[in-house]
This record gives C-alpha cells, structure tokens and sequence, in this order.
C-alpha cells in the first residue's frame, strides 16, 4: 500500500468512483454521489450511456490485448468492480491471466479486495497515479506480474483526473518506461474536442467530486502514448475503437465526450 493516501471515507464530498458506480448500476454508492450523479444526468441524459461506452470500450481494448497474448494486466484507476470488470474478461480467455487493480479511492478499494479476496491470481494496490513510483513498487512487491514481461497497462477514464500540474506526460513516461517490450497501453480519456455545450457543462460539474476532470485534446491524449506504436483505427472517440459491430456505433459517436486508444511497444531496432 502507497504511503500518505486517506485511508478514511470522505462523506462530505462525492467521490468520481462513487458517482461512476452509480451511473453503471452499482450499489457502492451514497447520496451525495447519487445527487451530483442526479444533477449530471439531468443536463446530459447521454453520460450514463458515456460511461457504459468506456466500460465497454475498456472491454474491447482487453480482448485485443488478450489475442495478442497478453496474460497480465496492471489497471490504474480501475474503480468500483462493477459487472464485466477486467479480471472477469481477462480470466474468460486465459484463465491464468493476472490482474492487478489500482486506486486512489478507499472505497473502491475496499469493495475490490472484498470482491477479490480468495482470488490468488487478482492483487488490489491503493495508490495514487501521481505517483507511479510507488505504484511500481508496490506491484513489484506484490509479485504477481511480473514486470520483466509483456503487461497491459490501463489507463481507463482516469488520466482527466490529472491536472497539468501533476505532469501527466512524464507520470505516463515513467509507467511505459517501467514496461518490457511487447506491452500495451491502453487509455481512454476525457476530451472537449467536438463536443457540445451541455457535455462541456457537465464534465465541469466534476469539479464538485474530489477529483476534477481536465479535458484534453486529441493530440495532447496521443501524447500519452509516446514513441510506442499506436494501433488501428489510432486514437478514437470510444465507440469507434474496433466496435463489436458497426451497429454499436451511435450516429454521433463524439457524443461520448471520450477518445480510447491502443499502443504497443515495439523493440528498439538495433
Ligand atoms: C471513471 S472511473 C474509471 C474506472 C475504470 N477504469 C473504467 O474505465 O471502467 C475513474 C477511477 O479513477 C480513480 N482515480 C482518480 N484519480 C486517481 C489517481 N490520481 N490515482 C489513482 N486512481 C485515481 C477514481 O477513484 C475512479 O475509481
């Protein structure tokens, strides 16, 4: 466990994992996250359909992940486990993969462990992205991946929660540098581009959760993604990474205030 994280539960303010749960249908929740999740909703009946749309973009990123032999996968910012949470498709292809979960919220990190004890091939790690260091060490002390190897690396729905201040580049180069050849990253995150005025509007109401959302730009989210090589269809409004069908596809798939995408590290030549 990270050093120095709030180990108590802040009931004064809604937390972003709380009000996430809320809107995928969970019952990890309390009413100061229902009432700002109420308040959201209210002005962009669409983000719940939003935070579905990364949940399953983040299942798909998975499965590509998993074809391509990955049997380990560190989740940063992985939230409350909801229904379809990643060790559940991972273990469905590869029975033996390994998951490590990570967060910043205690309540979430109760509920994982809760959910996950017994599971000898799932760790849980509360720890702040801000702080990749300790994340790597805590894993590495953990000892279920092993670094030296292939991982997926998933950055779902959490780097918004980091604000320039904090370096979100150099926090995302010290992760990708900690990574054998023939990982993967994946993220998805937040964006202002193409969206309309509501969507703007709400995701400014998360500055009422403890953690408020910084949207980027396409280029500023490729950035993320550094020298390792991005995959088709490259860095997408969600719906749009490698959907199921194309009938998953909403008219407006910009609509989902999102961009996902997929990188691999490829082998220096030389
Ligand atoms: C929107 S949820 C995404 C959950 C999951 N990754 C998914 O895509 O379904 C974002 C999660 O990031 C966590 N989070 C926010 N800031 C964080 C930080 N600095 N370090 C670790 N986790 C953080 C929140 O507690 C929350 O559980």
């Amino acid at each position: 466990m990270a050093d120095g994280l709030p180990t108590e539960i802040d009931l004064s303010r809604p937390s972003a994992a709380r009000v996430y749960d809320y809107f995928l249908g969970g019952a990890h929740n309390f009413e100061i996250d229902r009432q700002l999740a109420g308040q959201i909703a209210s002005m962009t009946p669409n983000l719940a359909a939003t935070m579905r749309a990364g949940r399953e973009f983040l299942r798909r990123a998975v499965r590509a992940l998993l074809d391509a032999g990955i049997d380990q996968f560190l989740d940063i910012g992985s939230g409350i486990p909801t229904v379809g949470n990643v060790h559940e498709v991972a273990q469905a292809a590869n029975p033996k993969a390994r998951v490590v979960y990570v967060d910043i919220d205690p309540v979430a990190v109760a509920h994982s462990r809760e959910l996950l004890a017994g599971d000898d091939l799932t760790g849980v790690i509360h720890a702040d992205l801000r702080q990749p260091e300790a994340i790597l060490a805590a894993c590495r002390a953990m000892g279920l991946l092993d670094l030296d190897r292939p991982v997926g690396l998933l950055l779902a729905g959490v780097v918004h929660f980091v604000k320039d201040a904090d370096r979100p580049a150099d926090l995302l180069a010290t992760l990708r540098a900690a990574a054998a050849p023939g990982s993967f990253l994946v993220v998805s995150h937040a964006t202002f581009e193409d969206q309309p005025q509501e969507m703007l509007d709400a995701q400014r109401l998360s500055a009422r959760t403890a953690t408020e959302i910084t949207l980027r730009s396409r280029a500023e989210i490729t950035g993320f993604f550094g020298d390792w090589t991005i995959l088709e269809p490259g860095v997408v409004h969600m719906p749009l990474w490698r959907p199921d069908s194309p009938s998953d596809v909403d008219e407006h798939p910009e609509r989902f205030g999102a961009f996902g995408g997929v990188a691999r590290y490829d082998q220096p030549a030389g």
